[in-house]
């Protein structure tokens, strides 16, 4: 059996509903760290394929870029498959929140937006199931292509997005708002912020950090200039929300001339700078420079591209996603430009050596177990369970339990994943309505 291989070095234990994984190549999916777990989740595989799974890599032990051992939350396959939403970790890490984006049906593939919202009880991990949870307040909108980001006080701000019209095929029109949506994961409750003075123009596909003195910084995607499509904004132009206020302002930046770009990611490290990686222009091409830096000390903030980080540079990506964990910062997935194929690679960028490595090593050392020989990979139970027991189980009934797994695993996973070439350019232009 040909795809026995790729498991061969996995021991299952049936008690505990985690399994290894290789998880078919996406963009535009979710990712969250929680603990010492990079969650990820959903995405674009291909317009017949739906991306509901539910997976992620211990962040817990070393690892080689090249190398990467994921794992699957069975029991957390989302009910929808969701891509361009946005997913948002409560303070106290106990639940995921999963909002907007595309939503279809997981099994029928059809377009579903009838829920805005979905929850995953971390608390519960990994026996969980993602549920829609009940809101109050104002209608809770339908956007795509959004980011949400979350304050030191629990609330959520969602600027703007695109509300997609159109639908047909790989050709997606919209219309854009300029509104600012806030949730309080605390109270549950929606509001509809209309704040009329200073606001920005629509726009989508940005990225969006808040720095610790409440400022939301707003940077790039496209936004609606009245013309008959929209228009990549761009880098040096950066929009401010203060949420202490609730008011809007705006900067130039200084520094280095980047290419406008959307579909790229930011993350924003402690000392107050703001990494970008990847993106690109609105045919999707490769965005010069893919990897910038921009300094949030200085006024105005100023962008720069470090010499240092020049080498190993990953290939052109759009559609990843990043996650900064202690000095790291994480790039998964995406679409690669230069091989013209989505990704399921793995990037790292040591923030402290301002360089890319290959190798992950976990801040605090990696616990070691009774488990057996380092050259078997096994999946620790999440919760403590009964080690004996697990052991017993995948030793003793090993060979049967394994085929089996494989074979469901295989019919579940793997019958989509023939063809890792692009299915579907979405091309998103469109005017706006205000
Ligand atoms: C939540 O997880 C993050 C990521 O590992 C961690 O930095 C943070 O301390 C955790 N917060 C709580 C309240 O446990
Ligand atoms: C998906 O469609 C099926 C069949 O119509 C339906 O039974 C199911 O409830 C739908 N799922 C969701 C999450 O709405
Ligand atoms: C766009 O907005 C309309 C009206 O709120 C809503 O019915 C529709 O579902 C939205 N479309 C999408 C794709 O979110
Ligand atoms: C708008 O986009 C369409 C499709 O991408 C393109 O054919 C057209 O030339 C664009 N129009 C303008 C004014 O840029
Ligand atoms: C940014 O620069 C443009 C000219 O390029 C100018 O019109 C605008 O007022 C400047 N914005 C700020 C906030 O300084
Ligand atoms: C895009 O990639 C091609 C091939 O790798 C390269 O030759 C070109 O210089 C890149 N363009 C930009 C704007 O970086
Ligand atoms: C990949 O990692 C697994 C366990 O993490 C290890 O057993 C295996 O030897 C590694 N393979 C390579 C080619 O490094």
């Amino acid at each position: 059996m040909y795809f026995s291989f790729k498991f061969s070095f996995c021991i299952i234990l049936l008690i505990n509903p985690i399994l290894c994984y290789d998880p078919p190549p996406r963009m535009h999916h979710n990712s969250v760290i929680i603990d010492n777990r990079l969650l990820i989740f959903g995405g674009f595989i291909s317009f017949t394929t739906s991306a509901n799974d539910f997976f992620y890599l211990d962040l817990s032990n070393s690892f080689n870029n090249a190398n990467i051992s994921w794992n699957l939350i069975v029991e957390g396959s989302l009910p929808i498959n969701t891509w361009l939403s946005t997913s948002i970790v409560s303070l106290d890490n106990s639940t995921i929140f999963l909002i907007g984006g595309y939503m279809r049906n997981e099994s029928t593939l059809d377009y579903d937006f009838s829920k805005k919202v979905y929850t995953y009880d971390y608390n519960n991990f990994p026996s969980s199931k993602w549920t829609p949870p009940s809101i109050t307040g104002d209608n809770i909108p339908s956007r795509q292509q959004i980011r949400g980001v979350i304050d030191n006080s629990g609330v959520v701000y969602i600027y703007s997005g695109l509300n997609t019209t159109v639908l047909t095929g790989e050709k997606f029109l919209g219309v854009m708002f300029n509104d600012m949506n806030i949730f309080n994961t605390i109270s549950l409750t929606w509001s509809n912020l209309d704040i009329s003075e200073n606001r920005p123009l629509p726009t989508s596909d940005y990225s969006a950090n808040i720095l610790p003195s409440g400022i939301i910084v707003y940077i790039g995607g496209q936004e609606d200039t009245g013309g008959t499509n929209f228009t990549l904004t761009k880098m040096e132009n950066i929009k401010l929300f203060d949420t202490k206020k609730l008011e809007w302002s705006y900067m130039n930046a200084t520094g280095d001339a980047i290419d406008p770009r959307w579909l790229f990611t930011s993350v924003l490290t402690p000392d107050g700078y703001i990494i970008i990686f990847g993106g690109c222009t609105h045919d999707y091409t490769n965005v010069s420079f893919k990897f910038a830096v921009l300094d949030t000390n200085k006024s105005p903030y100023e962008w720069s591209i470090p010499d240092s980080s020049k080498s190993n540079l990953p290939p052109s990506i759009y559609g990843h996603s990043a996650n900064l964990y202690y000095d790291y910062m994480i790039i998964a997935f995406g679409f690669n430009m230069d091989t013209q194929l989505y990704s399921s690679q793995v990037y790292l960028y040591n923030i402290k050596s301002n360089t890319w490595v290959k190798t992950f090593n976990p801040v605090e050392p990696a616990i070691t177990t009774t488990f057996g020989p380092s050259t078997t990979n096994i999946i620790l139970p999440a919760k403590k369970s009964s080690k004996t027991l697990a052991i017993g189980l995948s030793l003793g009934i090993g060979g049967a339990a394994i085929i089996i797994i494989f074979t469901a695993t295989f019919i579940i996973f793997y019958k989509n994943k023939k063809n890792k070439t692009r299915e579907g350019i979405l091309i998103i232009a469109g005017s706006s309505e205000n």
